[in-house]
C-alpha cells in the first residue's frame, strides 16, 4: 500500500554561516494513488524535500539521517545507482519555474522522446506512437510534434513537461508549484487534466504548491511545513475543519475568501534562520499563542485524532484558541 515511505529524514546545506537544517525529522508516507499537498511559505523546504526524494540534490546538500523508501528500496542507503534507476520510471518530477526547461532549438516531440529513449530501448516506431499518445494525453494536438516550444504557450510548455515527467508511467509524480507561472485559467485547465491523469493512470502526487484552495482541489492529504519541520500533517477535510498548528491557522487566515469581512490577515514576521533555528518551537517568535515554554521546548508531533497531528504544545487547546486565531488584530501584538 505505501510506496514511498519517508522515515526521519534529515537534511543540512552548508553555507558560510555554518550547517543550515532545511529538513529535519521529516516523517511522511505515501500511499499509492494518493495526491498530498505540501503547503509552507517560501523557503520553509518544500523543494528541498522534493529534490531529496528524487536524489537531485545540490552539491552543498547532505542528508545527515534518515531513510527514503520507494517500493520496498532504502534509496539513501542504496546509493546514486539505486536513485538512478528511480528516477523518472518510478519517481519523476515536475521542477519548480520549469517553464524555461525546454530545449528551445530542438522540436517538442524530440524531447518527450528523450526522456523515453534515456532510459528505455524501444523501436523508433513505437517511440513515436508514445509521444503522440502523451500529447494527447495532456491536452495538446500530436500534430504539434514537430513545433519548437517558442511556438507553445506557456500553458501548452507546462502541459508538455507533464507529458515528459509521465512518459514512463512512473507510480510517483512530484509536482513542485507546475502552474505558478501561470494565469488562473490556464492553471485551473491544467489541473483539471492532472485530476484525469490520476484518475486514468493511478499514480501517487505530492504537490507544493503555495495555495491552499489548489490543494483543497487536487489533494486527500496535506502535510504543512515550517521552519524545515512537518507542524501539521491530515487529510483535507481534517484541516479544512479543524486546524491545529497556529501556523496554519496563519496560512488559513492569509487566504482570499468570497464573503470574507476583513482583508486577509498575513503573518507577521519572518520564518526562521535554519543555521540557528529557536531553541523551542520553531514558530513560537512569531506565535500569537506562544507561552513562556514555547520558547525552551521543542514540541514532538502531538496526536488530534487519527491521522491528524500537530507540531504544538497548545494543541489540546486549538477549539478555544481558533476562533482567536481569525481576529485581525490577534496577529498584530508586539512581534519580538
Ligand atoms: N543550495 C542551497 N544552499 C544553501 N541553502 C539553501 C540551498 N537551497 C535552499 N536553501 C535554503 O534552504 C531553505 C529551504 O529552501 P527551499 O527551496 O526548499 O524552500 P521552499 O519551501 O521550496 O521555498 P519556495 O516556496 O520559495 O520555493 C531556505 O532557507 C533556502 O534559503
Ligand atoms: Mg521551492
Amino acid at each position: 500500500m505505501t510506496i514511498l515511505h519517508i522515515d526521519g529524514l534529515d537534511l543540512r546545506y552548508a553555507t558560510d554561516a555554518g550547517p543550515a537544517a532545511a529538513l529535519t525529522d521529516i516523517r511522511l508516507r505515501v500511499a499509492g494513488g494518493e495526491a498530498i499537498g505540501i503547503v509552507g511559505e517560501s523557503g520553509c523546504g518544500k523543494s528541498t524535500l522534493l529534490k531529496a526524494i528524487m536524489g537531485v540534490m545540490p552539491r552543498n546538500a547532505t542528508i545527515t539521517g534518515g531513510a527514503i523508501r520507494f517500493d520496498g528500496t532504502d534509496l539513501v542507503t542504496a546509493g546514486a545507482e539505486a536513485w538512478r534507476r528511480a528516477r523518472w520510471k518510478g519517481i519523476a518530477m515536475i521542477a519548480q519555474s520549469a517553464l524555461n526547461a525546454l530545449n528551445p532549438v530542438k522540436r517538442v516531440g524530440a524531447q518527450i522522446a528523450e526522456a523515453i529513449t534515456a532510459h528505455e530501448t524501444w523501436p523508433r516506431a513505437e517511440v513515436e506512437a508514445r509521444v503522440a499518445e502523451l500529447l494527447a494525453l495532456v491536452g495538446v494536438d500530436p500534430g504539434r510534434a514537430r513545433d519548437y516550444p517558442h511556438q507553445f504557450s506557456g500553458g501548452m510548455r507546462q502541459r508538455v513537461l507533464i507529458a515528459m515527467a509521465l512518459a514512463l508511467r512512473p507510480p510517483v509524480l512530484l509536482a513542485d508549484e507546475p502552474t505558478t507561472a501561470l494565469d488562473v485559467i490556464v492553471q485551473d485547465q491544467i489541473f483539471r487534466r492532472i485530476r484525469t491523469l490520476r484518475g486514468e493512470l493511478g499514480f501517487a502526487m505530492l504537490l507544493v504548491t503555495h495555495d491552499l484552495a489548489l490543494v483543497v482541489e487536487n489533494c486527500d492529504r496535506v502535510v504543512v511545513m515550517y521552519g524545515g519541520l512537518v507542524v501539521e500533517e491530515g487529510t483535507v477535510a481534517d484541516i479544512m475543519a479543524a486546524p491545529s498548528h497556529p501556523y496554519t491557522l496563519g496560512l488559513y487566515n492569509a487566504l482570499a475568501r468570497p464573503g470574507q469581512r476583513h482583508q486577509p490577515i498575513s503573518i507577521p514576521g519572518r520564518p526562521p534562520d535554519l543555521v540557528d533555528p529557536p531553541a523551542g518551537c520553531r514558530f513560537a517568535p512569531r506565535c500569537p499563542f506562544a507561552l513562556p515554554r514555547c520558547h525552551t521546548e521543542a514540541p514532538a508531533m502531538q496526536v488530534v485524532s487519527d491521522g491528524h497531528a500537530a507540531r504544538c504544545l497548545r494543541v489540546a487547546e486549538m477549539d478555544t484558541l481558533r476562533p482567536t486565531a481569525a481576529l485581525p488584530e490577534t496577529w498584530e501584538g508586539p512581534q519580538p
